[in-house]
């Protein structure tokens, strides 16, 4: 027995990092899912690895005729939906707010935040004429705290957890739940980028990144994910309106 079975689950983002990881914890579990992202190469290979019967939609998030599609999609290949993970996201560009390029800005906040707010009222429409569904929100520890440099993604991600926690009490009293979840800093390729990229390999950075965390490393996605598929299923029955933080202790100072 699985703590997903029989759930019909979409993951967006699921390509790569927090999102595939999800996905092959949420079908170890046994959901039935369809996965979507904007990489369709990537997308595809994820979900014939996962196995036989998971899906692949190729969609981008910030396009609210493709969501529309998606969520169409999912009700009548997985006769319904009962689950939604909203994971697709950038980090953006770095920098100071007033050297920051206003379309840089509107970027991140576009995948970040007005992604997620397509998906999520998509998904309503679709699990509220049922009376029950799960929809979890990736925000970030950056949804609950600030991170230097990064104002974007930080305003972006704590649009998510406020978006999650009013939806939450839009919907609460007709079987919905919907909740954000915040990790700090997790070992995907968007971290890896981060490291080697923007930071240019400052050896230095990544130490004081991972000194930052009271449990002393980066997480695992695997970690991320183990929390997500408990959210999404009923064995979160009473926990909705919540930004839970996964993140090995750096947020509690
Ligand atoms: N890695 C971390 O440390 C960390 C920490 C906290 C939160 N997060 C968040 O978790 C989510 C996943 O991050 P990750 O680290 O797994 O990154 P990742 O880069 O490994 O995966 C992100 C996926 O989202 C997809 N995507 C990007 N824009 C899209 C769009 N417009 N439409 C559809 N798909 C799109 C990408 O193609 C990619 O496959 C992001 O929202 C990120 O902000 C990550």
């Amino acid at each position: 027995m699985g703590i997903l079975d029989d759930k019909a689950v979409l993951i967006t983002g699921a390509a790569s990092g927090i999102g595939e990881a999800t996905a092959l914890a949420a079908h170890a579990e046994g959901a039935r899912l369809l996965l979507c992202d904007l990489d369709a190469t990537r997308g595809e290979q994820v979900a014939q690895r996962i196995g036989d019967g998971v899906q692949f939609v190729a969609c981008d998030v910030t396009d609210e005729e493709q969501v529309a599609a998606l969520v169409a999609r999912a009700e009548e290949e997985l006769g319904g939906l009962d689950g939604a993970f909203n994971c697709a996201g950038i980090l953006g560009t770095l920098g100071l707010v007033g050297d920051t390029d206003y379309a840089d800005w509107r970027r991140i906040v576009d995948v970040d935040l007005h992604g997620v707010f397509l998906c999520t009222k998509h998904e309503i429409k679709a699990m509220a004429p049922r009376g029950r569904g799960s929809i979890l929100n990736m925000a970030s520890a950056a949804g609950l705290i600030g991170w230097a440099g990064a104002a974007g993604y930080v305003a972006a991600k704590h649009g998510v957890v406020g978006l999650s926690k009013a939806a939450a009490l839009d919907y609460a009293d007709q079987g919905l739940r919907i909740n954000a979840i915040c990790p700090s800093y997790v070992e995907t390729p968007m971290v890896a980028d981060l490291f080697e990229n923007l930071l240019g390999g400052d050896q230095a950075a990544v130490d004081a990144a991972r000194a930052n965390h009271p449990i002393g490393r980066f997480a695992q996605p695997a970690e991320i994910a183990a929390a997500c598929v408990w959210l999404l299923s009923d064995k979160a029955s009473f926990v909705t309106g919540t930004a839970m933080s996964v993140d090995g202790g750096y947020t509690a100072p």
